[in-house]
């Protein structure tokens, strides 16, 4: 146990890690995950990966008097970026990135925002941050015995996706990377005010619901399995989120409302008849019933190993017509595709959401502030309403 009088160092989630407040001109960089922080990610990649770019991170730093950054010659300036970002990727941690802040189950930086983005395209998941007292003592304080007891009653072994703590960190997982929780952000962009809602279709142990949560969305989860359900439930204990769990089928779910956005990850290939089947089938018809019903703008759908079959499956039966393919994934053995379904052009239904949700209370509405940075990197593949079924 840390003494919290003083800034302590953690072994933290790097996912966890959300951006700290910027003055009002560079509002929208305040309080975003890592990959959604366009100006700093972007001088990482130009630097690290050649692609990307300096423009915004300099408007940002232009607009932005408390960010201690010269203002002048630009390109002085980049040389000493650029110098800054490969020192940090060359050694590890040449000192620790500064949490300010616990809420809401993120990690709220205070200083280190270069370093932390430089890890995020090193693909790293954990790093060491310094917490300063009161969020080390919150952060110490998240509650582990739910699922200590829960994993060991079902003597588990492994977990789906990770748990965000750092007692099970070494813990075997099956899909470890933020591959998926990437794309998934990167297509839906920094939202600024936050009443979208999302419903996540078997959702084991909430991974997504709970990192979606930590965004600001209104999340369900529904999961059919009593096991991964208790899983989820103690998590949700040990995070602290508001989130709502539904342990049962999702043909039986039957909400009185429909929902912004839609997770079908890795799920909906239990749905699909046999192999060469001539007939959908009860469970299939059942599922797009469901879908149809409860999609409001977009499905954001991982493959099984069958992933042609699920998309013809969606588009034949459902409004859903529109397919983007956001990248390809892998994961238990099997090579994935990974997209969203919307129902008018996905950069229209981007639109949508952007415009929608529901208002806060606070007189504010949802908004998305920035295009899918998936779409701008030009790896999606849309594939025309004409062309569905
Ligand atoms: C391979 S896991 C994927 C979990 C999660 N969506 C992810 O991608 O990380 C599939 C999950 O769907 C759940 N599932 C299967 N059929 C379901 C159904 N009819 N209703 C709700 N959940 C279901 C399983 O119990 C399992 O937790």
């Amino acid at each position: 146990m840390s003494n919290h009088s003083r800034p302590s160092v953690h072994k933290v989630p790097l996912d966890l890690i959300f951006s700290g407040p910027f003055p009002a001109a560079s509002a929208q960089w305040s309080e975003v995950p890592l990959v959604n922080l366009e100006p700093h990610m972007s001088a990482v990649r130009a630097v690290l990966q050649g692609k990307g770019g300096f423009d915004s991170y300099w408007e940002l730093t232009q607009s932005d008097a408390d960010q201690g950054e010269p203002a002048g010659d630009r390109r002085a300036w980049e040389k000493e970026v650029a110098r800054r970002i490969r020192r940090y990727a060359r050694s590890w941690m040449p000192a620790h990135p500064t949490i300010g802040r616990y809420d809401r189950d993120r990690l709220i930086l205070a200083d280190g925002h270069l370093r932390c983005c430089v890890y995020k395209v090193q693909g790293k998941r954990w790093i060491r941050a310094k917490l300063l007292p009161d969020a080390a003592s919150r952060w110490d304080a998240r509650p582990t015995e739910p699922l200590s007891r829960a994993v060991a009653r079902q003597n588990r072994k492994s977990f789906y996706t990770p748990v965000e703590h750092e007692r099970f960190r070494t813990q075997r997982v099956s899909r470890k990377g933020s591959d998926r929780l990437d794309l998934i952000r990167g297509f839906l962009g920094p939202i600024r005010e936050r009443r979208l809602s999302v419903l996540d279709v078997g959702c084991n142990i909430g991974y997504y619901s709970f990192h979606l949560a930590r965004q600001g969305f209104e999340v369900v989860g529904v999961e059919s399995d009593a096991q991964h359900f208790e899983v989820a439930e103690s998590l949700r204990q040990m995070y602290g989120l508001d989130v709502e769990l539904w342990q049962g089928p999702f043909e039986s779910y039957a909400p009185a409302r429909r929902f912004d956005v839609v997770l079908g990850l890795t799920v909906f290939w239990h749905f699909l008849p046999p192999k060469g089947s001539p007939d959908v089938g009860d469970r299939a018809r059942a599922l797009t019933k469901q879908l149809e019903t409860l999609v409001g703008h977009a499905l954001i759908w991982e493959s099984g190993a069958r992933g042609q079959e699920e998309i013809d499956l969606i588009r034949s039966n459902t409004g859903l017509k529109h397919f983007t393919l956001l990248g390809q994934t892998a994961g238990t053995g099997v090579h994935r595709q990974f997209g969203v379904f919307t129902r008018v052009p996905v950069n229209e239904a981007v639109s949508q959401l952007r415009g929608g949700g529901r208002d806060g209370g606070d007189g504010r509405r949802a908004t998305l502030i920035s295009p899918p940075a998936i779409l701008e990197a030009g790896t999606a593949m849309q594939i025309p309403a004409s062309r569905a079924g």
